[in-house]
């Protein structure tokens, strides 16, 4: 490897730019799945502020909205679920779906001003989603999270969700795209055979071909659909450990504050012959399996997270991936709709996979 050489060349220690943004991403963010939510209302702590979430009586759908009643300030979550309107504890002033007061039991009129903010939610892919824009937008057309073809086909366990606080910018997470020289340390990944990235609209996509002697040869497609929910599903043949096996993931990230976020992982295997009619067991199963490679699966992360620094300015060499290009499509969140580039929306391909990577054994978690 050419090394700088130190008689002459002396660069000056590097300094680390670090500093967070200053506002929360724009999209539709998951928290959770579909069968976690219920009529018993829950409080939610996201986008530095607390939410209600229920699902109505009449409707079954969920809805959220703030979580503190400005009649007096108590917290909805405490209180119960009526129709598609939720009760506040303290005076149960009832508020609709819509966030608008729609009872009070003791006035004969509503104050104008009686009405809280109500987040647009969707349900799909048997998970749940609420949209988050700053600027107070509606949800995007273009940006609603598609029907995954793999998730409705019938043989699937029920989605598992972990959830993990994380004290840094979700960012750091998102790097984890393009970050094509980490999945040796970090995931004990021997070589990673092909590594592309498709960065298209408000969508990026990771195309990952790895091997390992245990795990066999793996094919693997991740998709950001906006910044916070990540799908991925992947299939392997030819390990050691474990017959072909199927399964997909979901990596995820609920901003709580500017400097923090709520890691959501999610799994999902095959049933296993003999398990179709029996629902725990399918939960014990996944879980099982999600314990088994927690070291190295998506968890792997989590003691970089925590403890690295946000950088601004990191010094990429020729066998990274496509690390800016990814914080440049990540950014598209982190400004107005009106400013986002148009040439965001061209669909661009980063093929990093020359030259391959070989690790150094010791370097291979086992
Ligand atoms: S504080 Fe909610 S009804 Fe009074
Ligand atoms: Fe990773």
């Amino acid at each position: 490897m050419n090394q700088p050489d130190r008689q002459q060349d002396l660069p000056p220690p590097y300094e680390i730019e670090s500093s967070l943004p200053t506002r929360f991403p724009r999209g539709w963010f998951c928290i959770g799945a579909a069968y976690e939510f219920t009529n018993e209302p829950v409080q939610l702590d996201y986008f530095g502020t607390s939410l209600v979430a229920y699902r109505g009586q009449d409707s079954g759908k969920l809805h959220i909205l703030d979580a503190f009643c400005p009649h007096m300030g108590a917290n909805l979550a405490d209180g119960c679920v009526k129709g598609d309107s939720v009760i506040c504890p303290f005076h149960e002033w009832s508020w609709g779906s819509d966030g608008f007061c729609d009872d009070i039991p003791y006035a004969a009129k509503i104050p104008t001003k009686a009405r809280i903010k109500s987040w647009p939610t969707m349900e799909i892919n048997e998970l749940i989603f609420i949209w988050n824009d700053p600027d107070g937008g509606a949800p995007i057309k273009e940006q609603e999270i598609p029907l995954n073809e793999e998730v409705a086909e019938p043989g699937w366990t029920p989605w598992i969700i972990r959830r993990v606080p994380v004290g840094n910018n979700a960012r750091e997470l998102i790097d984890n795209m393009a970050d094509k020289a980490h999945f040796g340390p970090v995931h004990g990944l021997p070589s990673v055979d092909k590594f592309v990235n498709i960065s298209e609209g408000h969508t990026y996509i990771q195309l990952q071909e790895t091997t390992h002697e245990a795990l066999g040869h793996a094919k693997s497609c991740a998709t950001y659909y906006g910044p916070g929910y990540m799908i991925h599903s992947q299939s392997t043949t030819g390990g050691t450990q474990h017959e072909s096996n199927r399964f997909m993931s979901l990596v995820m990230n609920a901003p709580t504050s500017l400097g923090s976020f709520e890691f959501l992982a999610g799994f999902k295997y095959r049933i296993p012959e003999g398990m179709e009619d029996d629902r725990d067991a399918q939960i014990n199963h996944v879980n099982e399996m999600v314990d088994e490679f927690a070291d190295r699966g998506v968890f792997a992360d989590l003691h970089i997270w925590k403890n690295k620094v946000p950088i601004n300015n990191p010094i990429l060499c020729d066998g990274d991936g496509p690390v800016i290009r990814l914080r440049q499509w990540y950014d598209q969140f982190l400004v107005p709709v009106d400013q986002v580039p148009a040439s965001m929306k061209e669909r661009k391909i980063y093929d990093k996979s020359e030259p391959r990577i070989e690790w150094p054994a010791n370097m291979i978690m086992e």
